[in-house]
């Protein structure tokens, strides 16, 4: 069954991804793509609507990405968002200005008229504006639907026409009304009745992984993570026993992740798949030993797993299938429009490379992070993987500065451990982007009961963020964070002080490796 779309024209803006993710959670099926798609091409899809997103640039820059007129004669509803809309409102006949005021935040804006778009919206309402050009005069036929002090045209609509259009970000969370308008937008302009449900997704996927696997082999490499627990499950719902996984334990793991993940996905788990778990502990020791060098560290540990994993491999002969957890935001930054962005981090690059495959496996390739997690539900894996928070691949080697020893290991496994259990029972654990705790390399003298220490010192981490390309270092209650001092000093030998880390990203990384 074809699902009901929305498309959304990337334009070089940053919130793409985000207006994509809000048309989903009207559950309408959204996807995010160039602004040079050729008309053709969008008509063969015929998606139910179109949203032209933001972006930095002014129209009557030659260079800035521009759209033909045509667009508009498909019949299909347009949403213009921020340069979206001026740039609806330039190809359609009306007039862009450089604003005699950029307007940057909170704005109040006030609604003139509650159409289709405004229904249900308050008549003074907080929007997140961001622009320097603006729209001096609409184009004929357009009504102007909302103003502010200093902007004219803060919305306007041609309702026969279907089209729309917001100079400020309806997607952000900041503007307070803004989903109640995309959804008017989605399902009363375009008329979607949001079809796009995760359990469907998974009936629908597993029947294709069946059709285009056929009897073939399949491997996977399992980190215990998110998204490749998901794709695992799928998978094994799908094809079973045709089915390994390949669990690498670093013996860089948080404390009892390893059995963690063999207790779900191991023999006495309930999915029938192959099962490897590769010990490795010792292996990765020998070959850190010495080296303090970040990258260096980084390199020897995704060099080793690839090595191990092309051991494995071997062992299992040609496979025809590789699955890969990949998920949309990194098919968005691999490049899809003018907003590129370039990620700074991966997993096991070089993968595919190493092992002896035909074709590579995606079944999340077009989830968001949010969907996913809620197919991992659907498919019964247990919350504490399927809310799991983000970790790095080469593990507490990035959260041990200096030389990684398996003392060291035990040390921050043990903080970890606790810093996790106390903010988990303050309730702080749904809020937070990402906390840990690390070991620095610094030791220091302290007094215990009568006698000297000379110890290491714990630094705890605990950032905000939606992207994990900029962070904030997080608030977190006095009385937690001494809790958790206390239980580490006293709990974990060879620790004396406890750091909180108040770094933001940048200058910091979240991680200190
Ligand atoms: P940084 O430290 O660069 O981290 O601010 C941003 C996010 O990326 C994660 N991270 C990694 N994830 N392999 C990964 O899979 C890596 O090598 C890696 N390094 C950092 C980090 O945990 C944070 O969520």
């Amino acid at each position: 069954m074809k699902n009901e779309l929305v498309i959304v024209l990337d334009f070089g803006g940053q919130y793409n991804q985000l207006i994509a993710r809000r048309v989903r959670e009207c559950n309408v099926y959204c996807e995010v793509k160039p602004y040079t798609m050729p008309l053709e091409e969008i008509k063969a899809l015929s998606p139910k609507g179109i949203i032209f997103t933001g972006g930095p640039n002014s129209v009557y820059d030659p260079a800035s990405p521009h759209i033909g007129k045509e667009i508009f004669d498909l019949g299909i509803p347009i949403l213009g968002i921020c340069y979206g809309s001026q740039l609806m409102a330039y190809t359609l006949g009306g007039v862009v200005e450089t604003a005699p005021v950029s307007e940057y935040g909170h704005t109040e804006v006030e609604v003139d008229n509650k159409d289709a778009l405004f229904a249900g919206v308050s008549s003074k309402t907080v929007c997140w504006m961001s622009h320097t050009d603006y729209i001096a005069k609409a184009p004929e036929g357009f009504t102007i639907t909302a103003h502010t002090p200093v902007c004219p045209v803060a919305a306007m609509a041609y309702p026969e026409k279907k089209w729309y259009a917001t100079q400020f970000h309806p997607e952000v969370m900041h503007t307070k009304e803004g989903m109640t308008m995309l959804r008017n937008f989605v399902m009363d302009v375009c008329g979607c009745k949001g079809d796009w449900k995760m359990d469907s997704f998974v009936e629908s996927t597993i029947s294709q992984l069946r059709e285009k696997i056929g009897q073939g082999k399949v491997l996977c490499a399992l980190s215990g993570g998110v998204d490749s627990s998901v794709a695992a499950v799928l998978l094994s719902k799908a094809i079973g026993k045709q089915l390994t996984c390949v669990f690498v334990d670093h013996g860089l793991l948080r404390k009892n992740e390893g059995d963690e993940v063999e207790a779900v996905f191991g023999p006495e788990g309930p999915y029938e798949l192959n099962f490897i778990r590769v010990n490795a502990q010792q292996r990765y020791y020998d070959k850190l030993k010495g080296v303090e060098e970040p990258e260096q560290k980084r390199k020897i540990i995704g060099a080793e797993f690839i090595r191990v994993f092309e051991e494995e491999a071997k062992k299992i002969g040609a496979v025809d299938f590789l699955v890969q957890g990949t998920i949309y935001p990194d098919v968005i930054e691999s490049g899809l429009g003018q907003s590129a962005v370039i990620k700074s981090h991966h997993n096991v690059g070089g993968l595919p490379d190493v092992v002896d495959f035909k074709e590579i496996v995606e079944p999340l390739r077009m989830l968001f992070k949010d969907e996913v997690r809620k197919v991992g539900l659907e498919l019964g894996i247990p919350e504490y993987l399927v809310y799991r928070q983000p970790f790095p691949g080469p593990g507490l080697g990035i959260r041990i500065i200096g030389e990684v020893t398996e003392e060291k290991v035990k040390i921050v496994q043990e903080a970890d451990a606790i810093y996790r259990e106390e903010i988990a029972k303050a309730g702080l654990d749904q809020g937070l982007g990402q906390y840990f705790a690390a070991l620095t390399n610094m030791r220091s003298v302290g007094v215990m009961g009568d006698f000297r220490t000379y110890d290491y010192a714990i630094a705890l981490r605990a950032v905000n963020t939606s992207d994990f390309m900029t962070a904030d270092a997080a608030f977190l209650p006095w009385e937690v964070l001494s809790k958790v001092t206390n239980r580490i000093v006293n709990e974990v030998k060879g620790v004396n002080r406890v750091f909180y880390d108040c770094t933001g990203k940048p200058p910091a990384t979240i991680e200190f490796e």
